[in-house]
């Protein structure tokens, strides 16, 4: 049985242990390139022991991003500051995904005239510009940009990519019958909306290869009764592993404006749920903030990683300074090394 300090292995993938650090957009980025800030927050992550990293949010285009502040990878130029992170990253024993974005409809980027892009014509809420609807060359193009930039995400050297599917953004847009209306091959029955989804995977398939890890994040419950429901999202990813995803990343919510009803692990049923259901390797979280929590989650097999986000802003190093919680010997960093038993002189 393993447990949250142990191994964890899916094609090039090796991690040393279970916890992952989900996709945070930091927005710090200009013009979407890394700078030293997103240096600094990365590789204190990997010091302080997370076994899997998954950069932030990164735009496939310039017009994907969700804010002017995004990471990007549409430019060549863009490679070399995320290399850098994952050299680092793996220097420190920590894997790194690169998840792929592109905002449709929740684009926000302070001009009106060029309206964001969106499988129909229905905007997210009154705050938000009214989409344009996407043309079948719009989304051939968007297509091609998560190809190009999983080509870059690959020159980068990152283990694996994360489409995003999840919170809203376009891909779970086309996905979700309450914001997408298309009478078109790309609308109406669920077969038809997970189409963009199917020509993004089989793209990036193209340039990505098959002994690198592919993963998807999806949000599980739209939280509304005519969304899709949880059977649903089982055919959804059943279909992205026939297609070749490794791993889904289990979030909720974000498609339509809802308030969410948050708890410790609120989000723990559904992956297991998709887990069962799919027979795919899956990574839960939402609101775990101890290795506790997240050891029981592995060790009951609900998922086979759990990520730990706010947490890990709170606390990059707890992957070192709680591993005695659960019984698990680790090494530290060697500079760390003598900092690694604690002697409490009472003051
Ligand atoms: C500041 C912030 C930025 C986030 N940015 C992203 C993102 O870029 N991509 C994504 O899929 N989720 C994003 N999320 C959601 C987190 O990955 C995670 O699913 C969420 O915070 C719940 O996990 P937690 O309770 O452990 O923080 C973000 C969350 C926060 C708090």
């Amino acid at each position: 049985m393993s447990g949250l300090y142990d191994e964890f292995k899916m094609k090039n993938l090796k991690l040393k242990n279970r916890i992952v650090l989900p996709p945070m957009c930091t927005n710090m980025a200009n013009n979407g390139f890394i700078n030293d800030w997103h240096f600094v927050h990365y590789s204190t992550r990997a010091i302080g022991g997370v076994g899997l990293i998954i950069v932030e949010a990164t735009a496939v285009s310039e017009e994907g991003r969700i804010t002017k502040d995004d990471l990007g990878l549409w430019d060549d130029e863009q490679i070399k500051g995320l290399k850098k992170i994952v050299e680092f990253s793996h220097s420190e024993g920590a894997s790194v995904a690169l998840q792929l974005a592109h905002a449709g409809r929740k684009s926000d980027l302070g001009s009106l005239e060029n309206r964001p892009l969106a499988p129909s014509e229905i905007g997210f809420s009154s705050d938000y510009i009214l989409p344009r609807k996407m043309s079948k060359e719009d989304i051939s193009e968007i297509v091609e940009n998560f190809k190009r930039a999983a080509k870059r995400a690959l020159e980068a050297n990152f283990d694996a990519i994360e489409i995003h599917g999840a919170h809203g953004y376009l891909i779970n847009q086309f996905l979700s019958p309450l914001s997408n209306t298309r009478t078109d091959k790309y609308g109406g029955i669920l077969k038809n909306r997970l189409r963009i989804l199917v020509e993004i995977v089989r793209a990036i398939k193209e340039v990505w290869p098959s002994d690198r890890a592919l993963m998807l994040r999806i949000s599980a419950d739209e939280y509304d009764e005519l969304g899709n429901n949880l059977d649903d999202f089982v055919e959804i990813v059943s279909t992205a592993k026939s297609e070749g995803v490794d791993i889904v990343d289990i979030s909720t919510g974000g498609v339509v404006p809802k308030k969410i009803m948050t708890y410790p692990g609120y989000q723990i049923s559904h992956a297991e749920y998709i887990k069962q259901n799919s027979e795919i390797s899956v990574i839960a979280g939402g609101l775990v903030t101890s290795v506790l929590m997240a050891d029981e989650i592995v060790r009951n097999r609900r998922a086979d990683l759990v990520y730990m986000g706010r947490e890990l802003l709170r606390n990059p190093y707890m992957p070192l300074t709680h591993s005695k919680k659960v019984f698990a010997e680790i090494k530290w960093p060697t500079p760390y090394e003598r900092s690694k038993v604690v002697r409490k002189f009472g003051f």
